[in-house]
């Protein structure tokens, strides 16, 4: 069952009833000002940082579900209702969501009045815009009152929802006009308050929730809008709110407009003690000017647009099937930019104050998102690699406003110093900017102990090297890319309960997981090596590389699949020896990626194993069998119930893991139908069953042993986004920068036909076409640029060169 519909021209997925199984939400904002807003109008803004800086108020797991949001009442004689529905839940004559790429749609009627609310953040500015038009359908004149109604927060999200002894007593409004002013706190740190304002004259505002909403009573029930008045309260202490009331006359067929407008401004820090507490309103109205007509909204929009279909533009693909093209155009890319911009903060699934920048989430994130805006992806890896310790290791998250290291989390997994040569690698292969490994970057944000980024590399390859177990593999640590794989644990006490990430970090688990990664990576770092110079280093790391790829097949190999690690104890995981979880996702998706076993054959088997043992209709499992009972030498990955998250679910994250392997191995029908197993477009038609949003991945399905088999949890903020685009972008479609140039090497299913590709890639464009007369799987008979026959798979790169036209015959 589908409850929309994807309209690709528009770039927009359309929901066309308030009634979806869950929650669907858009993201709006590209750089500082970010809002969530849902298909009813639930949802919150932020600054920067979504625990620290939050403008508006959500409750997470309340109920209803998605109450909170920034809602528009209309009340049309005894009718009252929502544009999105929420929160009056009037039943609407019509209704329509349309979520674009940074813009939310609605459209919705009831009694003859046509209500359209179109939402959005404008590029390089920290407001929220939402423009509403009303329009009266009926024959007669209409008298309408609107009310607006946010419900602010007091700022740091994480204290705002516990502190209510302190923060009861420091709400502050001011009211000027059509505008509300949120100053809270302002007296005592005087640099930044918020605004709610309308570009016409109100009849009415309130500040107080109780006095808007009425004594017990929700937002459902607005006791202002029941009664047609706003009270012109204001807020001291308690719950700040802001609402307008416009009183409006709609002749019969008049449309009329209103720009609302949510804004968070900061005066600059010599400012803050010329104030004395006073607000500095100068930078608030320069805003709000900058929003005062329809035509300053479409201007504004118009330059929203124009930078999405600009970035959008840089990988295009035509082939005949559509839902290829729609999640590769567009869906699967925007995806990458909000997983690049939230890391794992803020969603309908992370709290905003919970988990804030992840060290191998946001160096993960960067593989998808690198080509749209190489400089922020620079940055990035700047700021990620400032969080590492001297040793190699790195503090496992960080906070966006900060940027420090998190210090209650720690470090210690040991997967992470690898994930920082994958995220430059990407960068430096796709920009061919190696200046950015001689800039000096910290250790954990110290300036007085700062080296080359080169340097950093080499400290992240040198901690697996210097940590490794009795079979020669790289030591697990408190975890690897699976959280839940705590292996070092130790059940000294066996039954009795631990801290999942104890502070006993085990000096002998092993992980074949990493050391896939480390061949993978370690080759990487041996190219970024060479490309410096430094062939001696370039060497040594091949030698280390060679070394584990040994250890790999002597220890790693159970038979018929990669083992995945070794406990404390030295015994397998993963293992055909074991009573549960015998096979796991990663080591098999992993280990052949990085080529491991593929020449000796048994990248083959592993990957028939995952067929055999893992796959599912609705894609790979991450383990089997499930852990049926908690086993205390493995931690909370046997703390689920059986089919969920690690426990057997389908981790849509290392789903990519296998297609890229399958590529590898040149079986493209394979890869491909893996591909489609977890792509939302495929599966839109299932919506009931998958029940999050049909228009991006979420991290995780659950599994077959699951009572909710297919039921989808935790959508947008995933590494499957930036994976997914990497494997259909550069393995299955084929285009895979190097540092030398473009390699085109596609590894399709059969009768995929004939397609083509637009590349920006540094300074050049590059139309691809792509004939595959042979309908082969894998296999490039010739590549032509500009009509001339190139050697191997590579295309060269020139400096300067503009255009490349390319034709590539597979055969
Ligand atoms: C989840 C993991 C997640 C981790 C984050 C665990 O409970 O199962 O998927 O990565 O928490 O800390
Ligand atoms: C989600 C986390 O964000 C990611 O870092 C981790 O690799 C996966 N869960 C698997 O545990």
């Amino acid at each position: 069952m589908k409850f929309g519909y994807f309209d690709d021209a528009n770039r927009e997925y359309v929901i066309t009833t308030p009634k979806t199984p869950l929650p669907w939400i858009n993201y709006l904002g590209c750089n500082d000002f970010f809002s969530l807003i849902s298909n009813t109008c639930g949802g919150y803004s932020f600054y920067k940082d979504a625990k620290l800086l939050r403008l508006t108020r959500y409750r997470y797991n309340d109920v209803p579900m998605d109450i909170n949001g920034k809602y528009l009442y209309i009340k049309d004689g005894d009718t009252i209702w929502n544009p999105g529905w929420e929160p009056v839940k009037t039943d609407l004559d019509s209704y329509e969501c349309r979520h674009g790429i940074g813009y939310s749609r609605f459209t919705s009627s009831k009694n003859d009045v046509q209500a359209s609310v179109l939402t959005f953040v404008p590029m390089n500015d920290t407001c929220e815009v939402s423009q509403l038009k009303l329009t009266n359908n009926s024959s007669e004149e209409k008298t309408l009152s609107v009310f607006s109604y946010v419900e602010w927060c007091l700022w740091n999200a994480d204290d705002d929802s516990r502190n209510f002894q302190r923060n009861y007593s420091t709400g502050e409004v001011e009211v000027v006009g059509s505008t509300i002013f949120h100053k809270t706190e302002y007296r005592e740190r005087r640099n930044h308050y918020a605004i709610y304002s309308v570009n016409a004259e109100i009849a009415g505002f309130d500040t107080i929730r109780e006095a808007f909403l009425g004594s017990y009573r929700g937002a459902y029930e607005p006791e202002a809008v029941e009664k047609g008045a706003c009270t012109n309260s204001m807020a001291s202490g308690w719950q700040p709110i802001a609402s307008h009331q416009l009183n409006i006359t709609l002749a019969p067929g008049e449309t009329k407009s209103y720009v609302f407008v949510l804004g968070y401004i900061e005066n600059p820090e010599e400012e803050k003690w010329e104030s004395y507490g006073v607000i500095n309103k100068t930078r608030a109205y320069a805003m709000l000017d900058r929003y005062k007509t329809d035509a300053d909204v479409e201007k504004a929009f118009a330059e929203l647009n124009d930078y999405w279909k600009k970035l959008l533009s840089k990988y295009t693909v035509k082939s005949s099937n559509d839902k290829v093209d729609r999640m590769v155009n567009i869906w699967n890319q925007y995806q990458c930019m909000v997983t690049f911009n939230m890391s794992r903060s803020a969603s309908y699934y992370e709290s905003g104050i919970g988990r804030g920048m992840g060290f191998r989430d946001s160096c993960q994130d960067l593989l998808g998102f690198v080509h749209l805006i190489p400089d922020r992806a620079r940055e990035r890896i700047i700021d990620i690699a400032s969080t590492q310790f001297q040793d190699g290791s790195a503090y496992h998250q960080y906070q966006p406003l900060t940027k420090k290291g998190n210090s209650d989390i720690g470090s210690g997994f040991n997967d992470d110093p690898l994930w920082l040569i994958a995220g430059t690698s990407a960068y430096v292969r796709e920009t061919g900017d190696t200046t950015i490994l001689t800039d000096m970057v910290p250790f954990d944000n110290d300036e007085s102990v700062a080296t080359p980024l080169m340097d950093h590399l080499k400290r992240s390859f040198d901690y697996i090297v210097n940590h490794k177990g009795p079979h020669k593999l790289p030591l697990i640590g408190r975890a690897d890319w699976n959280d839940c794989l705590n292996l070092n644990c130790f059940s000294e006490h066996p039954g009795e309960s631990f801290q999942t990430f104890g502070p006993s970090e085990g000096p002998v688990a092993e992980s074949v997981f990493i050391a896939g990664m480390f061949v993978k990576y370690g080759e990487e770092y041996a190219q970024l090596c060479e490309l410096m110079g430094d062939t001696a280093e370039a060497e040594r790391a091949r030698k280390e590389v060679a070394i584990m790829y040994d250890a790999i097949l002597k220890d790693g190999w159970d038979g018929e699949w990669f083992v995945r690690a070794y406990d404390a104890y030295s015994h397998k995981v993963g293992s055909k020896e074991c009573e549960e979880g015998q096979i796991y996702i990663e080591p098999q998706g992993f280990c052949v990626l990085a080529g491991v076993g593929v020449k000796e054959g048994l990248a083959e088997k592993a990957l028939n194993s995952v067929k055999e043992k893992l796959d599912t209709k609705y894609g790979v499992m991450i383990l089997q069998p499930a852990y049926t009972r908690y086993h205390v030498e493995l931690g909370e990955v046997s703390s689920y119930p059986p089919g969920y998250k690690e426990n057997a679910g389908i981790f849509c994250h290392n789903n990519p893991w296998v297609s890229i392997a399958e590529t590898v191995i040149g079986r493209g029908d394979r890869a491909f139908e893996i591909y489609k197993k977890t792509c939302p477009a495929y599966i839109e038609d299932i919506s009931e069953v998958h029940r999050t949003e049909p228009y991006v991945y979420s991290q995780m399905v659950a599994g077959a042993d699951a009572k909710f088999f297919g039921e989808a949890k935790n959508s947008w903020l995933t590494g499957t986004a930036a994976w997914t685009f990497v494997n259909v972008s550069q393995y299955i479609l084929g285009v895979y920068p190097t540092h030398t140039g473009l390699s085109i090497n596609p590894c399709v299913p059969k009768g995929f036909g004939d397609f083509e590709l637009t590349r920006q890639f540094r300074e050049g464009s590059y139309n691809i076409k792509v004939v595959n007369p042979d309908n082969v799987e894998k296999g490039i008979k010739s590549i032509t640029v500009d009509g001339k026959p190139v050697e191997g798979c590579v295309i060269p790169y020139v400096k300067g060169k503009e255009t490349y036209d390319v034709v590539v015959t597979m055969g």
